[in-house]
């Protein structure tokens, strides 16, 4: 196997505040292939997105970014400002959470996409390219004189995918890019974004806290809780027969789309996420886990393998 797209060796994110530091991140193993797609699930505030940005180095000022995230097989914490311009766009782009906001309202989203190919000096016929995009998103190539606020919230993800795609990246990180949506327009984005990733043989990392939108879109699962992965397998096996409680307990909470029987309340996930600066001692799900036993609350429970390319932190014995 080549070099992978994209390895996170104990990766760690801590950010400084008034109150200390904030472990967001906590030592993080994770590996994209070439082509291949991943999807990171979770509840609110375990991480993600800390995660996501840590890629490019894109996090705010007050974060702390330890262990290995290698690009390429480059650390991006070793790389000067100059090497990381390089790098953004051209070898790997994020779709932010919230088109709305990542866009800005005053240029024409034609503009827009054809910012990052200037910047990297790519093509001489940049106008041609820019609708060569919209089109590949399924916008007619006309809409690049279109301002923000003139599209609909779907079409604008769709301009933000288009320019993830400007430079021809390896690798694409979306950060709940259809969460915003409605969804049948949700789905749309989706099959897009599927089809995009097949055809242009690009490597995902899709971030949601619905399981059934990553595994519908993604092969393998990593599921985050409180800054560490808890398990990590297949998709669609992780998703049919989840190791771990705490994904058991996620996947009953999210319906499966279409499914309208599932959709209820959530199921199984009672409790909020634990505060990153307080976690709970051991299994930092042990206090919401409907299975867990005295010694959970004194071990600290690293990931082992549970079944072929499948691992969960947990120390039930699972039989999968
Ligand atoms: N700039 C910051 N300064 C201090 N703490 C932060 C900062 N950004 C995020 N955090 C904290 O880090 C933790 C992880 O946040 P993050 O945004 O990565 O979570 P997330 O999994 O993406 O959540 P969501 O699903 O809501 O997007 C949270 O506890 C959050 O409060
Ligand atoms: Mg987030």
């Amino acid at each position: 196997m080549g070099e992978p797209l994209l390895e996170l060796r104990s990766a760690t994110v801590d950010y400084r505040t008034s109150n200390g530091l904030v472990p967001a991140v906590r030592g993080v193993d994770l590996r994209i292939d070439a082509g291949q797609t991943v999807g990171l699930a979770g509840e609110s505030g375990c991480g993600k997105s800390t995660l996501a940005m840590s890629v490019l180095r894109l996090l705010p000022r007050n974060a702390v970014l330890g262990g290995e995230v290698l690009l390429g097989g480059e650390n991006v914490t070793d790389m000067t400002w100059g090497r990381l311009r390089a790098v953004r766009w051209a070898e790997a782009s994020v779709v932010f959470q919230g088109a709305m906001h990542a866009l800005n309202p005053v240029l024409r989203v034609g503009d827009q996409i054809a910012e990052p190919i200037r910047l990297h000096g790519k093509g001489s016929d940049v106008e041609r390219r820019v609708g060569e995009l919209l089109e590949q998103v399924g916008l007619p190539a006309r809409r690049a004189k279109a301002y923000p606020h003139e599209l609909s919230g779907g079409q604008r993800q769709r301009v933000m995918i288009a320019m993830a795609l400007a430079c021809s990246p390896g690798l694409i990180i979306a950060d709940e890019p259809t969460t915003a949506l409605d969804v049948m327009v949700q789905a749309q984005v989706l099959d897009l974004l599927k089809h995009l990733v097949d055809e242009l043989d690009i490597g995902l990392l899709m971030i949601s806290h619905d399981l059934s939108v990553l595994a519908s879109t993604c092969q393998r699962l990593a599921v985050m809780y409180a800054g560490r992965i808890v398990e990590q397998g297949p998709a669609v096996e992780v998703l049919r027969n989840p190791a771990h409680p705490y994904t058991k307990a996620l996947a009953a909470a999210f319906p499966t789309i279409g499914d309208a029987s599932s959709r209820l309340a959530p199921r199984g996930l009672a409790g909020d996420p634990p505060d990153p600066s307080d976690l709970p001692s051991g299994c930092p799900f042990h206090p919401r886990c409907p299975s867990a036993m005295p010694e959970c609350s004194g071990t600290d429970v690293l990931l082992r393998p549970v079944a072929e390319a499948r691992t969960s932190a947990c120390l039930l014995e699972v039989h999968l």
